[in-house]
């Protein structure tokens, strides 16, 4: 199958994996919160940012390189941390994290995923990246991150979006639940999707597999535990700022904090010490009534103006990577688009890609002349700007 020529966008991995994961797991991937308008805003905003085309440059190469927190990229993006990832495609994370090592991109891997990070760990190499939610116990964060760092995660990732549950609206007419609880609809799209079913089942039944682990040891501690729920109690941390400055001590490598949309608090976490701020809204996961994540950018690039910055929500192409670069971001993450790959294609999925994103990179900075990813600046139309 050519795959350049089957699957040329994002959309038609999407389609694809729309077609081949049963329909709370498609469900769970795509949808927002609320009437999905953030979600929408993501993309529109994105989308209105327009560059200058150039014409007579000559014949030139463009390169997609970078070097983000003292390593080197061949291009500046990666997949973004995703919860339950494992439920997308069976061994979607080993999947995933093999792809990201091998392309020498980084991976991020979640508090929720459905492994273990010493479950990566022999193949991650040196591009681990580790999600915490904060766990409630104080304990428990101190070993979670000596667990990362001791299978092979240099850089911390911090989320800080997710103060409460938000309502998912979409997630729960497909009956999700997390813990995940199969009903007669689940189970009938599960069998009209033989492949993704007996691949999972062979896997074994997706669980937040970190989670559990400290759950039990709680279960051990206590005869309460049950008061608790289940294994996702462990991470409602709802942390505040002095928590982050704990962690800041606790973590002696890289540190980001994810979900960061005012220049104010971008600049309080810079003071405390936070070598990266990560511009996120979640892809509108959480907050219908919030701003556009792009939007949010040039504010932030502004207030720190000399703190590496991340950028995702919306993310679809490599013209929308550019968009951001040009606003100020240094590294791009993408979550969706990793997992419509490798729901589309298994294997075969994240390679393509990141060759995909990589080709549109070079396509759109050869029609406006860049050679460098420090050129797009220079290209903005300025009325365009969010
Ligand atoms: C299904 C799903 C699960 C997610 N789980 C997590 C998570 O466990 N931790 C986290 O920090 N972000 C999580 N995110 C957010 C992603 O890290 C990232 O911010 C977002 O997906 C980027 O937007 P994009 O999907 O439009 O590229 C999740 C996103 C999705 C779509």
């Amino acid at each position: 199958m050519d795959l350049d020529t089957r699957f040329p966008a994002v959309s038609d991995l999407r389609a694809r994996a729309r077609k081949r994961v049963p329909h709370f797991v498609f469900e769970y991937l795509d949808s927002s919160t609320g009437r999905e308008a953030q979600s929408a805003r993501n993309r529109a905003r994105l989308q209105e940012i327009q560059f200058w085309p150039s014409i007579l440059e000559g014949k030139f190469d463009c390169d997609t390189s970078t070097s983000f927190l003292g390593r080197d990229y061949p291009v500046p993006f990666g997949c973004a941390p995703v919860g339950m990832s494992g439920i997308m495609w069976p061994r979607a994370e080993k999947i995933l994290s093999a792809a990201c090592a091998k392309a020498g991109i980084p991976y991020g891997m979640s508090t929720v995923a459905t492994v273990l990070p010493e479950t990566l760990a022999p193949t991650i190499g040196d591009q681990g990246w580790f999600q915490m939610y904060m766990p409630s116990k104080p304990e428990f964060r101190a070993d979670m991150l000596t667990r990362a760092k001791e299978n092979g995660f240099h850089t911390l990732i911090v989320t800080v979006d997710t103060p409460f549950e938000s309502s998912r609206e979409r997630q729960r007419r497909a009956n999700l639940t997390i813990p995940p609880k199969v009903n007669l609809a689940m189970l009938i799209s599960m069998m009209m999707h033989p492949a993704w079913t007996i691949g999972t089942l062979q896997e074994g039944i997706p669980s937040l597999k970190l989670c559990e682990d400290y759950a039990n040891r709680l279960k051990a501690q206590s005869k309460d535990y049950h008061s608790l729920g289940h294994a996702g109690h462990v991470i409602r941390g709802q942390p505040g700022w002095d928590d982050i400055q704990g962690l800041r001590d606790l973590w002696d490598g890289p540190m980001l904090v994810k979900g960061v949309q005012k220049g104010e608090d971008a600049k309080r976490l810079v003071g405390m010490g936070i070598d990266a701020i990560w511009v996120s809204n979640h892809s509108g996961r959480q907050f219908d009534g919030g701003p556009a994540s792009i939007s949010c950018l040039p504010a932030i690039r502004a207030a720190v103006p000399d703190t590496p910055l991340v950028f995702d929500s919306g993310v679809m192409g490599g013209l929308d990577i550019l968009r951001a670069l040009a606003l100020g971001a240094d590294f791009v993450m993408l979550g969706r688009a990793f997992h419509y790959a490798v729901g589309a294609l298994g294997e075969k999925g994240p390679p393509h890609l990141i060759k995909m994103l990589r080709d549109d990179m070079v396509s759109n900075m050869g029609q406006m002349g860049a050679r460098t990813l420090g050129d797009l600046s220079a290209r903005l139309i300025p009325e365009t700007m969010p």
